[in-house]
């Protein structure tokens, strides 16, 4: 769906950012800003920023930053328009029915088309599974115990031998570009149209709307692959999902039970765990952590208790806890998943094992003792040194403190020494710089360019004081600022304070389509600028300085680039006009 941009900035100028997050996390006013605990990223102190002046957020601890749609897109998961739809929905504008933008409307129907084909094929598989022709899917499910009532719910399906779907689907309209871009058939210059998915017991994939997004496909027997899935389309990232959300987020445990399969999402489902969802046998992403963050605090880790799955939580525990999840770890055994489980033990027994799950931090040592052979000495010291480095992990001093006795109690030693330790790793790092912990990104911190840092410093104070822009006039332009996107944000503030008197920054964002764009916008209008009420010599001082640095770089590089002897002339002229000038703050 495509906005024009008058509707696209009326939705946003109804909404106010302090009020749109103030809806989704604590703010605390602090000065003009309102500041919190970053949603999108995990930290203890609020670096989170909100500007009700500039309409805009800016992270000072993960850089991000932006407008209300750009926080409607990432905090919700939506596309632009989606955001577009929800903020319009949100503060009473009226959005246009069709759009007339050729271009991005036929891209906006071949989602809707995958989409249509994928609740379509769902119909299909369902329907077959059900007929009495062949009861192969069926009789499959029924023997790994599943319920009519459970395969309803998850729209379980099948698709027989005959493999019929493309041509239901051609009857039903769709072309065959459509066809090829829903991932369901492999298209062959020679043999034409094929099922992707044949012989196979089928498993819709649904996003948290419950709209059918995609598909696995399981052998009934032990042909290989076990599984296969769609590849991803315009409407399937798998990085962004979960199987079983649309059922998990309206959970009132608190937690979500995070398994590895569809089947162990299903029966767990079966056995009235309704929070159980899975990351379908790929590596947990940080997007999918966060979007579990939205729902829930917790997560009880259930993946199997083989190695891969060990291996498995190891990875997905750091992430989760990146998300701000307190993250358990589930003990199966001797069972393999929890669809085994459960067959085998039953709901009652897979209610006490979540009682009994394991603290992340203690799963991780549980897993690092198995390396070590505690006979031997040498390794026993080794086992504790790096278990202190593990330690340090906790930030917090009384968090890692109590970590520490009882990791200390637990393999019988010391507290006292184990904690020396912890001490001792923790000035052997000192030196080395953290890379898996977030570094600050704080503009200024960055070694930058002292012209880059200048451009951006006099941008954001042209933003936070429009008549700045006023009294630049003539001494700079904005081709002064000749890298992107310093040129092209120079550009439209210049042209609005001319336009309509005044800047609004969260609007300007609004012209950068390219997230990453909008990230280094938002990074440079947050940059420091001089207090407002600060001594007015200073800020002149400051400003002049920092326009002759900018206008000295433009001239060298224009010098550099030009080829006539009348521009070099008149730019000899310009730069001995640098020395004279002089730009005024007074009476603003
Ligand atoms: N998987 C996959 N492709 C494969 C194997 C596995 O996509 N070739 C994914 C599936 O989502 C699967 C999950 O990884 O559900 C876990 O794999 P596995 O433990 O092998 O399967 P189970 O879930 O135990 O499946 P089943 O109980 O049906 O054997
Ligand atoms: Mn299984």
């Amino acid at each position: 769906m495509y906005y024009p941009d008058e509707t696209v900035e009326e939705v946003r100028s109804r909404t106010d950012i302090v009020d749109l997050i103030s809806s989704c996390i604590n703010l605390k006013r602090q000065g003009a800003n309102y500041v919190g605990l970053c949603p999108f990223h995990n930290e203890k102190t609020p670096s989170f920023s909100v500007s009700p002046a500039k309409q805009m957020y800016y992270c000072f601890g993960c850089g991000a930053g932006g407008n209300v749609f750009t926080f409607a897109m990432e905090y919700d998961n939506l596309t632009f328009p989606e955001a577009i739809q929800m903020l319009a929905a949100r503060s009473g504008v009226a959005l246009p029915e069709a759009d007339e933008n050729e271009e991005l409307r036929k891209k906006d129907s071949i989602k809707k088309r995958v989409s249509d084909i994928q609740k379509d094929a769902g119909v299909f598989y369902y329907s077959v599974l059900k007929s009495d022709k062949d009861t192969a899917g069926y009789d499959y499910f029924k023997k790994r115990g599943l319920t009519d009532e459970t395969i309803r719910k998850f729209g379980l399906g099948y698709s027989g031998k005959s493999g019929e779907l493309y041509r239901y689907l051609k009857k039903k309209g769709y072309s065959d570009n459509e066809l090829n871009k829903s991932g369901l058939f492999t298209f062959d210059e020679r043999k034409g149209a094929r099922d992707k998915f044949w012989n196979r017991v089928m498993f819709p994939i649904m996003d948290v709307n419950n709209r059918v997004i995609a598909f696995g496909g399981r052998v009934m027997g032990d042909a290989l692959p076990k599984y296969l899935n769609s590849p991803e389309t315009v409407i399937f990232d798998k990085s962004r999902n979960l199987y079983g959300l649309n059922y998990a987020k309206r959970t009132r445990r608190g937690y979500f039970i995070l398994c590895e399969g569809y089947m162990d999402v299903i029966m767990l489902h079966q056995a009235g765990f309704e929070c159980a969802c899975a990351s379908l046998g790929t590596a947990l992403t940080g997007l999918q952590a966060r979007l579990i963050k939205r729902y829930v605090n917790q997560v009880i880790i259930s993946y199997d208790s083989d190695g891969a799955g060990k291996k498995a939580s190891l990875r997905a525990i750091p992430i989760l806890k990146d998300a701000g999840l307190s993250v358990k770890v589930l003990d199966m055994s001797p069972y393999k998943d929890p669809d085994e489980f459960i067959k085998n033990l039953g709901t009652d027994e897979y209610e006490k094992r979540i009682e009994n799950a394991q603290n992340g931090f203690y799963f991780e040592i549980a897993v690092l003792e198995q390396n070590y052979d505690f006979s031997d000495p040498e390794q026993k010291t080794e086992f504790y040194n790096e278990t202190a480095r593990k330690l340090l992990v906790f930030e917090d001093e009384l968090e890692r403190n109590n970590y520490t006795e009882a990791v200390a109690a637990r393999y019988n030693i010391k507290s006292e020494q184990l904690k020396r330790l912890v001490a001792k790793q923790s000035a052997d790092i000192a030196g080395i710089p953290v890379t898996t912990r977030m570094q600050p990104k704080r503009g200024r911190d960055k070694k930058e360019d002292g012209v880059g840092q200048a451009q951006a410093m006099l941008l954001s104070w042209m933003a936070n004081e429009p008549y700045i822009t006023d009294r630049l006039k003539g001494y700079i332009s904005a081709d002064d600022f000749f890298e992107e996107p310093c040129h092209r944000l120079a550009e439209l503030i210049f042209s609005q304070y001319e336009n309509e008197g005044a800047i609004m920054p969260a609007k300007i964002l609004n012209s950068f389509n390219d997230v990453n764009e909008q990230k280094a916008v938002a990074n440079i209008l947050n940059q420091d600028v001089p207090d407002r009420l600060g001594d007015k010599y200073e800020r002149e001082k400051v400003l002049n300085e920092i326009v002759k640095r900018i206008r000295k770089q433009s001239i060298d590089r224009m010098t550099r680039n030009a080829t006539k002897p009348e521009e070099l002339q008149s730019l000899m002229i310009m730069r001995a006009d640098l020395q004279k000038l002089h730009i005024s703050l007074q009476d603003g």
